[in-house]
């Protein structure tokens, strides 16, 4: 049996004793009664009893033992032009301060702060500060619109809102003041206070009373103190796309979280205490809870906070800059970027004028890597390229190839072999599990390894009826895909109503639901169609009511406002094709699978159950007139 069948095996069969041993990477105030509690089923809690502080676990022990002077977090920021570097006793200094500033507010254990945060180091301040006082953030993506937030303020219901001025989308200054204020005054819940961090080239107008200045606040703060938590006190919430409008919340425990991110780090992505890790992702997504904040400084290593893009600051070289510039050993992100890199430098030029030798590992996740991508991405750098999956609701990887475990030899187009604790499992729609080569839905049998959702935010039933209930004994991923006869996993996508755009996932029931709300549109289906740069982008079809004022092309338009009003410029939703009815079933279902497959070019059967086929050709030229339909099959579709 190679090493990593052995450890795999002993992750599924003991799994108590396999994570208890894992918890010796972090520092307990008091150890648990039981590492795997199912007293509670289908609910498992890891690590009962036990006593943590996982802010302690990321900074302070480091300082305690020797890594005061080493660098925790760079931040480079192309957008301002600055690089800054902090130590893990800066770093502490920073976040004890901020957390006293937060205290002397009222903000105590158990308390929910939302944070809606730029790419700055002040992001990482704030969310470690929470999880010093035990309170739960709630980090909301900066991309999403003031009635996107005011969803999330209503649910975390948060005592704080922590932000920022404005941030930079290249050249653009987006003011963050006017869309708090208009979020805060959408919720019926309002926040007590609100901390304002000015950034130089935005100053925001602070409201007498609700409104504090961060700096201010800090600076006059006594650091505080950790305060012990229980393992399975929430640590954060992340909110993510379902089917509908209202998101979910994901809640991530502190003992859990702090083990499983722990463990990982050296075994998945073999990167050692002292060592450089980059994540360009955004803290607002879980990549970047996980692997920019989290995981590399529970580990004792050095992050890279990246305010840039990689491609136009300044140019597709930035990615090998900052690895050249910093020392990076793990680079990870989504595939999305190298598309965007490889679009802009499709030779590779910018990469030669690097000294990448201390450049280890490329990892990819988010979307399903292409093996176009895969192939250029390997042959311009010459390192692994390595495809993991996973989820918000995982927390970390699913399926990996383990550096730090056993390497295997890559399949494009898999992500390699189960991660060990994710017993995966490939299943048909009855629950019966497949065999080799068979696709169907990707299940996970429980109990689900410590780090991952325990819950839904104040939706036990939700999260029973999303996930655990269509199969029961198994944690259902919403993916499709299979196993091959080496073991390999091959995610194929998703089987629901949730599309992936550049690496982040949203709903298309939830774009639906919007664009109903337009006055003269009598019914509407979005699809996610394949694009050569962000994976998918959603594409509307509206049905407008008789007597409808506007033309169409004006209608278009508006819709595609709305939606970027009310979700944000992150649904990158650009095109509606005006139609005069959609395909059904004969029992009334919109055929959504058939206008993707129309819209990607791709061939497709007449569903059996149709209604009247002749709408088929409607659509397929409805779509040709908004630049789909082309008869050239999507590239990123195997
Ligand atoms: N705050 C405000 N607006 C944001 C934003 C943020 N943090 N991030 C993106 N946006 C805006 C963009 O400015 C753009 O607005 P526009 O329609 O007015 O131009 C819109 O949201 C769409 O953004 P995006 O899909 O990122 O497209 P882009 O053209 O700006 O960049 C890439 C394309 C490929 C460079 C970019 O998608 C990328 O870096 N992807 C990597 C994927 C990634 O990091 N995924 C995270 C999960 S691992
Ligand atoms: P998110 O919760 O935003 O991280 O999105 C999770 C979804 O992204 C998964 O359910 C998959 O559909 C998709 N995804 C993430 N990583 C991969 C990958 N490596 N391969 C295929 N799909 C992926």
């Amino acid at each position: 049996m190679g090493r990593y069948e052995e450890i795999f095996q002993r992750s599924i069969n003991d799994p108590a004793g396999f994570w208890g041993e894992a918890a010796e990477q972090i520092d307990w105030y008091k150890k648990w009664d039981k590492v795997l509690d199912d007293s509670n089923k289908p609910f498992y809690r890891w690590f009962t009893g036990g006593e943590l502080n996982t802010c302690y676990n990321a900074l302070d022990r480091h300082v305690e033992r020797g890594r005061a002077d080493q660098t925790a977090l760079i931040y480079d920021s192309p957008v301002t032009n600055t690089i800054q570097k902090f130590t893990y006793a800066e770093l502490l200094d920073m976040v004890a301060r901020f957390a006293g500033g937060l205290k002397g507010i009222g903000v105590t254990k158990g308390d929910t702060v939302i944070i809606y945060m730029p790419m700055i180091p002040q992001a990482a301040v704030a969310m470690l500060a929470c999880a010093r006082l035990g309170a739960v953030h709630s980090v909301v993506f900066g991309g999403f619109a003031p009635h996107e937030l005011a969803i999330r303020i209503d649910d975390a219901k948060p005592r704080v809102l922590l932000t920022a001025s404005g941030a930079l989308e290249g050249p653009r200054i987006l003011e963050y003041k006017p869309m708090i204020d208009k979020a805060i005054e959408l919720a019926k819940h309002k926040p007590e206070k609100c901390i304002i961090y000015q950034r130089q080239f935005v100053k925001a107008a602070l409201y007498r009373g609700r409104d504090l200045d961060w700096q201010q606040l800090a600076d006059a703060a006594e650091p505080a103190a950790c305060v012990p938590v229980k393992a399975t006190d929430p640590l954060y919430i992340l909110y993510t796309s379902g089917t509908t409008g209202i998101p979910k919340g994901i809640v991530r425990d502190n003992g859990g979280h702090a083990v499983a991110l722990r463990w990982s780090f050296e075994n998945i992505y073999n990167t050692k205490p002292g060592e450089v890790f980059w994540s360009a992702s955004d803290v607002g997504w879980v990549v970047g809870h996980s692997y920019i904040i989290y995981g590399p400084l529970l580990t004792g290593c050095t992050t890279v906070i990246y305010e840039g893009k990689p491609v136009g600051t300044p140019n597709p070289g930035a990615f090998w800059r900052v690895i050249s510039q910093h020392n990076v050993k793990t680079l990870f992100t989504a595939p999305t970027a190298f598309r965007a890199i490889k679009r802009d430098d499709p030779l590779g030029e910018h990469i030669k004028k690097y000294d990448l030798s201390r450049f280890q590992y490329l990892f990819l996740a988010g979307e399903r890597l292409d093996p176009d991508t895969y192939h250029w991405a390997h042959d311009r750098l010459k390192k692994p390229v390595i495809d993991h999956w996973w989820q918000t609701e995982s927390g970390w990887p699913i399926t990996a190839n383990c550096m730090g475990i056993e390497e295997f030899p890559i399949k494009p187009g898999s992500s390699t072999k189960p991660v060990p604790g994710f017993d995966v499992q490939i299943l048909d729609p009855e629950g019966k599990v497949l065999g080799p080569k068979q696709e169907g839905l990707v299940a996970i049998k429980l109990p689900l390894p410590p780090g991952t959702l325990p819950t839904l935010w104040n939706a036990d039933e939700r999260f029973l009826q999303a996930y655990l209930n269509m199969f029961p004994g198994y944690y259902f991923t919403a993916d499709g895909g299979y196993r091959d006869e080496d073991g390999y996993i091959f995610v194929m996508g998703r089987v629901d109503d949730v599309i992936n755009v550049a690496g982040h996932r949203l709903s298309t029931g939830e774009m639906e639901e919007i664009i109903s709300t337009h006055p003269d549109v009598a019914e509407c289906a979005v699809i996610g169609a394949g694009d050569a740069l962000k994976g998918q982008l959603p594409v509307g079809f509206a049905v407008l009511k008789a007597g409808a004022k506007k033309t169409p092309a004006e209608i278009r338009k508006e819709l595609t406002k709305l939606i970027r009003d009310e979700i944000g410029p992150i649904a990158c939703y650009k095109e509606t094709a005006v139609v005069e009815r959609l395909p059904k079933t004969r029992s009334g279902k919109i055929l959504r699978g058939t206008m993707r497959k129309i819209a990607d070019g791709e061939e497709f059967k007449i569903p059996s159950t149709i209604d009247d086929p002749g709408i088929l050709t409607e659509i397929e030229t409805a779509l040709k007139g908004i630049g789909y339909a082309k008869k050239d099959k999507n590239p990123l579709v195997l």
